[in-house]
């Protein structure tokens, strides 16, 4: 069952680039910032299961630094090889308290 858990503060992914890991209910999870937007996906990249929290963010994608594939930050869709599976994506509120991920 989904439920909405506090993910980290506020100030936890502040400017755009920001990339930051989180377990929230035991689930490794990265926040992305693009354009004042916070992201939410799946720390794991599809191709290696390297953290994607060691990448970085440019243009609305994540790219993995292990061997340079990217995802989408919207929809956790591969759009560069060597990955060709797309990574689960979590909604996100961020909310007076802190940044909510929805998990489950
Ligand atoms: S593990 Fe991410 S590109 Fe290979």
């Amino acid at each position: 069952m989904a439920e909405w858990v506090r993910a980290a503060d506020r100030s936890a992914c502040e400017g755009d680039g920001c990339v930051h890991a989180v377990t929230p209910d035991g689930e490794r999870i990265v926040l992305a910032r693009w354009e004042g937007e916070i992201f939410a996906l799946e720390d794991e990249c599809s191709h290696q299961e390297f953290p994607l929290s060691d990448g970085s963010v440019e243009n609305g994608q994540i790219e993995c630094v292990f061997h340079g594939a990217k995802f989408d930050l919207r929809s956790g869709r591969a759009t560069q090889l060597p990955a060709i599976k797309p990574v689960k994506t979590y909604p996100v509120e961020v909310r007076e308290d802190g940044i909510y991920v929805q998990v489950g």
